[in-house]
């Protein structure tokens, strides 16, 4: 992005943007442990699918240069948050490394730490892919619905829907976003739009209740949403709200798409019914800051994200191409192919 990185190396810390912090002020934390990561990650100062798997394998580095235990500080980093594949799948590739190496701690740490940056620039050249990818199904002049965060702070950098949004504008297309504020924490209004403030792309906030009157009335003409982890069979987790969006999208006629890298497939997974929800603390949503809206006593249900079934969903868009029903066959042969790129 330029202006910040959310997940930054350096040397023998890991340095990362305070998201809970954003937009009143830029802090950055510097950890040492992947006791500190996995926290940070918990804590969502750090979030985001990708931005969650890079910084975990920068966990598994400085658990490494320290001398840590590995397999203790895998484990903790995989209990930080469940539902966002890309954790476990930076952390099976750290572990790949790790177990059974043939060298000294300290090679073994160097190689960790290699390993963690070539996962790190890896996303961002796969979020500049994405936006590639998708640059023939943006309209010039589209007015683009989107929800949560998805931008650089929810990736190493430039971001996956955000990015195609981002890159859209770069191409001239003079887009239009519509950013859900997205409660309860706010990615979409805090996050979102912070960074099209900062890249000048001309955005609106709206809050999660008027998407369905923006389709009708604005006339949008996409919606395009991040993922958490994409089932085998295209049904998608993500932020909590955008299966409501999906269903409106359908209702309304309007393309549905999702963004992610082919780290977000989780082929092992068979339907959405398999994913894990995360469910967050009630004071998410009984408070707005400091205030308490919703009164003591009455129960809150908090789930963090949802499944948007694959049939609503028009394509999934990816750093090797884009993914068209049906999605067991499109999918697995996507997974290939960034198999076969690889380096
Ligand atoms: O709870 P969060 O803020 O980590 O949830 C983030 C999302 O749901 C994003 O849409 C998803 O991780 C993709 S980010 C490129």
């Amino acid at each position: 992005m330029g202006a910040f990185r959310s997940v930054a190396w350096r040397g023998d810390r890991l340095v990362l943007l305070d998201q809970r912090r954003l937009p009143g002020a830029k802090v950055y934390l510097e950890l040492s442990t992947a006791a500190e990561v996995a926290e940070a990650i918990r804590e969502m100062a750090v979030r985001g699918a990708p931005a969650i798997g890079a910084a975990a394998a920068y966990g598994i580095a400085l658990a490494a240069l320290r001398g840590e235990d590995l397999s203790q500080a895998d484990q903790v980093l995989r209990a930080s948050r469940p539902t966002a594949v890309n954790l476990f799948w930076a952390l099976d590739r750290m572990r790949r490394i790790w177990e059974g190496f043939q060298g000294s701690p300290e090679a073994l740490a160097r190689r960790l730490v290699e390993e963690a940056e070539r996962i790190a620039e890896e996303d961002v050249l796969a979020n500049k892919a994405i936006g590639q990818n998708a640059l023939s199904l943006i309209p010039d002049e589209a007015r683009i619905l989107h929800h949560c965060n998805t931008g650089s702070l929810a990736t190493v950098d430039y971001g996956t829907a955000l990015g195609i949004i981002r890159m859209a504008h770069e191409a001239g297309k003079k887009v239009h976003a519509f950013l859900d504020e997205t409660r309860p924490r706010l990615q979409g209004a805090r996050l979102s739009a912070f960074e099209m403030n900062e890249l000048g792309i001309p955005h609106t906030v709206i809050v999660d209740g008027a998407s369905g009157h923006v389709m009708k009335t604005f006339g949008i003409d996409l919606v395009v949403v991040g993922a958490d982890r994409i089932a085998k069979n295209g049904d998608t987790a993500n932020k909590i709200g955008t299966y409501n969006l999906a269903i409106a999208a359908r209702y309304h006629g309007i393309p549905f798409y999702v963004a992610a890298p082919t780290s977000t497939i989780d082929l092992k997974t068979k339907t959405g019914a398999e994913i894990p929800i995360e469910e967050r603390a009630p004071e998410e949503v009984a408070y707005c800051g400091p205030v308490r809206v919703v009164p003591e006593g009455s129960p809150v249900y908090n789930p963090a994200f949802d499944v948007t079934p694959a049939e609503l969903i028009t394509a999934i868009i990816t750093e090797v191409g884009i993914a068209y029903p049906p999605y067991e066959e499109s999918l697995p042969a996507l997974v290939e192919k960034a198999r076969e790129d690889r380096p």
